[in-house]
């Protein structure tokens, strides 16, 4: 849907991305090296991990990774250093399936799943990988929030909590690495048309029809348009955006 120009402005970089093997993030993925990057895809799903990789080239390596495990993080950051010698960004993408629930009726492990996927996921990948960056002059971190960071929605307690703690994490990280070199920048989305939105919808066509209107153009988005809002945020076109939450959303939190 986007004319996606072979603009290049990744060329050279090393960039991480977990939560790499389906939806947004294999689109973020294709962006990434049709910018010129090299990348690791790291996912829990380890099989189509391996298989987007092996669909993009030699400039692509796939690698288990649990982002909830601190010595599952830690070896994705060492997978992309031994294969590729440095890190110039990274994307968290990664998050559990939402469960439909109020406070009152949503199980406590299944908050602290969504939790610990979306937000401690976000702070162990960035743990292990901003040193990396930083040895190598600096870079830029995304986190893949959504317009549920910003504006709430029923039944969706945690998934809302999650990615508005993401959004001010994201803030956080900006202030203290700023003398890093090191940009940081949240990406919220509104609704894309990937799996995740078939576990409500029969097809993406109902999907469409479903939630398009409570967007201001009026249609969900497709996974391209998030990575190339993605890719605008990695590369130096964003030189001077740091701290900002980005919303993708076709205008849904605007009113
Ligand atoms: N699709 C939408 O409508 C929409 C809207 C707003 C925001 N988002 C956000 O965009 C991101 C991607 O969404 P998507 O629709 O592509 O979903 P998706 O379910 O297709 O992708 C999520 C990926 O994360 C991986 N993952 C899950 N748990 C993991 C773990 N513990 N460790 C490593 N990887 C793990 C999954 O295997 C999957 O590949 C999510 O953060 C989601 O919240 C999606």
């Amino acid at each position: 849907m986007t004319d996606n120009p072979a603009m290049n402005r990744l060329k050279g970089r090393v960039i991480l991305i977990a939560g790499a093997a389906s939806g947004i993030g294999a689109a973020i993925a294709r962006r990434c090296v049709a910018e010129g990057a090299r990348i690791v895809c790291a996912d829990y799903d380890s099989g189509a991990a391996q298989t987007l990789a092996d669909q993009l080239g030699s400039s692509a390596i796939a690698c288990q990774c649990d982002v909830t495990d601190a010595a599952s993080a830690k070896s994705a950051v060492d997978i992309a250093e031994r294969n590729f010698g440095r890190l110039d960004g990274l994307v968290h993408n990664a998050a559990a399936p939402s469960t439909s629930a109020t406070v009152v009726n949503l199980d406590e492990s299944a908050w602290r799943h969504e939790i610990d996927v979306s937000l401690t996921g976000a702070f162990l990948m960035s743990k292990f990988a901003v040193p990396l960056i930083a040895a190598g002059g600096g870079g830029s971190v995304v986190f893949i929030g959504s317009q549920f960071g910003r504006v709430a929605t029923t039944r969706a307690v945690a998934y809302c909590a999650a990615k508005a703690g993401l959004i001010h994490l994201a803030k956080a990280m900006a202030v203290d690495h700023a003398p890093d070199k090191i940009r940081v920048n949240s990406l919220s989305p509104g609704a894309v048309a990937t799996t995740r939105l078939l576990r409500r919808f029969p097809d993406f066509e109902a999907a469409n029809a479903g939630l398009g209107p409570a967007h201001l153009l009026g249609r969900i988005a497709e996974p391209d348009e998030i990575a190339a809002a993605a890719a605008f945020l990695l590369s130096s076109d964003a030189s001077f955006v740091t701290g900002s939450d980005m919303l993708a959303d076709g205008g849904y939190a605007t009113r």
